[in-house]
């Protein structure tokens, strides 16, 4: 049986799918690049707009139109949010804390059950080693789930309250992905800095943080994403004092108007957001921030949105993720009414995207004449190869040394041009 597992979403997802991919290789299943050759086709699905669930859809609807025989088994955010739409034309669904249920499931392919969160009682599926898709940088989900609730969001529907690992099954996991030589960690959790809160006798996440870095071997530490409810002082001690823990901070603000805030429960002000970012500035050398922004939200008058314009220009973000607002089933804001219609939104999204342009901008030629460490993810045509600073940044590197020996490397190098997505430079 060949297979293809589809993967929409986050990297929550994307390390899921990594476990899924364990389970169905355990299972003699052969991996093959070529979604109209498999037998079995996994999608690991996203609920978090509208237009992510749309896509999944018409995946569905494309691949029993090409291949009727083809069993087609979905897991993921989706499946709690829209199980009636999903029902339709696919085999299988499963709940993705039940992954070691799945080799009963394709048995009996004829389960669409979509079990009640707290209904399941199976052993956690971080049990299941994860077949990594890299050789040099992992994901390491350290905790699931959600306690926030803010009013837009599908995630404490679909992936339950907030729900930590053991820091020592964390610890292991790690120790064991540098003894195999990875550069880079990548810890996962909807709310990475509320790790251990759920947990009687854990340690929480700057100690976890200040542990692993003690590991011994050169490696990266990133972590997403954080929330500014949750950014304690500690916490932005320790990552300034450790060379191995990245200085990236993932730090969605959301909007940067205080009535907007509020009506997300968001559970901070815009002062405090710009607060926490001068402390954060200040105290972490060359820090890079990135946030997130929903423009549109239900109420969100042109006042609002230039309160998230402010927002911008004082707090001058490396990154921004911009999405528009898209109403979710079972959230709270789900009912708000005084939409923002499609083509304001639309407006003020050019807007922020301008701005947005112009200050990495800004960072990025800051860095030109500098040298940098870089790890090398991938070769692109012409020799090119394309690979992230500690701080997220992307570079794009010439040079005639052969893959096997820059792909996967942390390498110095000095930067040359910038623009306002990419780096480019020489190896030193
Ligand atoms: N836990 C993270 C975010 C998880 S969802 C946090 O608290 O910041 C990832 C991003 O998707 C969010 O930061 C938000 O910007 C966006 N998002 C979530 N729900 C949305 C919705 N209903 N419409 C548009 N964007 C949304
Ligand atoms: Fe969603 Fe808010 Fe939880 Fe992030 S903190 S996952 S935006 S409910
Ligand atoms: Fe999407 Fe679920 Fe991640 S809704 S963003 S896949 S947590």
């Amino acid at each position: 049986m060949k297979y293809f597992i589809k993967t929409f979403g986050c990297q929550m997802n994307k390390s899921d799918s990594e476990r899924i991919t364990s389970v169905l290789e355990s299972l003699k299943y052969k991996k093959t690049n070529d979604l109209t050759k498999a037998q079995l086709v996994i999608l690991n699905t996203c609920s978090v707009r509208d237009s992510a669930e749309s896509r999944v859809l018409s995946l569905i609807r494309n691949l029993k139109k090409k291949n009727k025989n083809v069993v087609i088994g979905v897991t993921g955010c989706m499946i709690h949010i829209r199980p009636d739409k999903l029902e339709k034309n696919t085999n299988f669904l499963f709940d993705i804390r039940n992954l070691s249920n799945l080799p009963k499931l394709l048995e009996n392919n004829l389960c669409k059950q979509v079990l009640n969160l707290s209904q399941l009682k199976t052993k956690s599926y971080f049990k299941i080693n994860p077949i990594h898709q890299s050789n040099f940088q992992a994901y390491v989900p350290i905790m699931t789930g959600c306690n926030n609730f803010c009013t837009y969001c599908v995630v404490p529907y679909t992936r339950d309250r907030e729900k930590s690992r053991a820091s020592k099954d964390i610890i292991k996991e790690v120790k064991n992905l540098i003894k195999q030589g990875y550069q880079a960690i990548t810890l996962l959790g909807q709310n990475v800095n509320s790790y251990g809160n759920d947990l009687k006798n854990e340690i929480k996440f700057p100690d976890l943080l200040s542990k692993l870095a003690k590991i011994e071997g050169n490696f990266w530490i990133w972590f997403v994403t954080s929330h500014p409810k949750d950014m304690s002082n500690d916490l932005i001690d320790i990552i300034a004092k450790n060379n191995k823990i990245c200085n990236y901070i993932h730090l969605p603000i959301q909007a940067g108007s205080n009535k907007i805030l509020k009506a997300m429960n968001r559970g901070y002000t815009k002062e405090k957001y710009l607060e926490l970012v001068e402390k954060i500035r200040k105290k972490i050398k060359d820090v890079s921030l990135s946030t997130d922004i929903i423009i549109g939200f239900p109420g969100e008058t042109k006042q609002d949105f230039n309160d998230t314009i402010n927002i911008f220009k004082l707090a001058k973000f490396d990154m921004v993720y911009i999405c528009r607002y898209s109403p979710r089933p079972k959230t709270v804001a789900f009912k708000f009414k005084n939409n923002v219609s499609i083509l304001e939104k639309k407006r003020r999204d050019k807007v922020l995207t301008k701005l947005l342009e112009k200050y990495s901008l800004e960072f990025n030629k800051k860095l030109i004449g500098k040298t940098v460490d870089v790890l090398v993810e991938n070769k692109s045509k012409n020799n090119i190869y394309i690979g992230k600073t500690k701080t997220y940044k992307t570079v794009k590197v010439a040079s005639k040394i052969s893959a096997s020996k820059l792909i996967g490397k942390i390498v110095k190098i000095k930067i040359k041009k910038a623009d306002n997505s990419n780096l480019e430079g020489r190896i030193k």
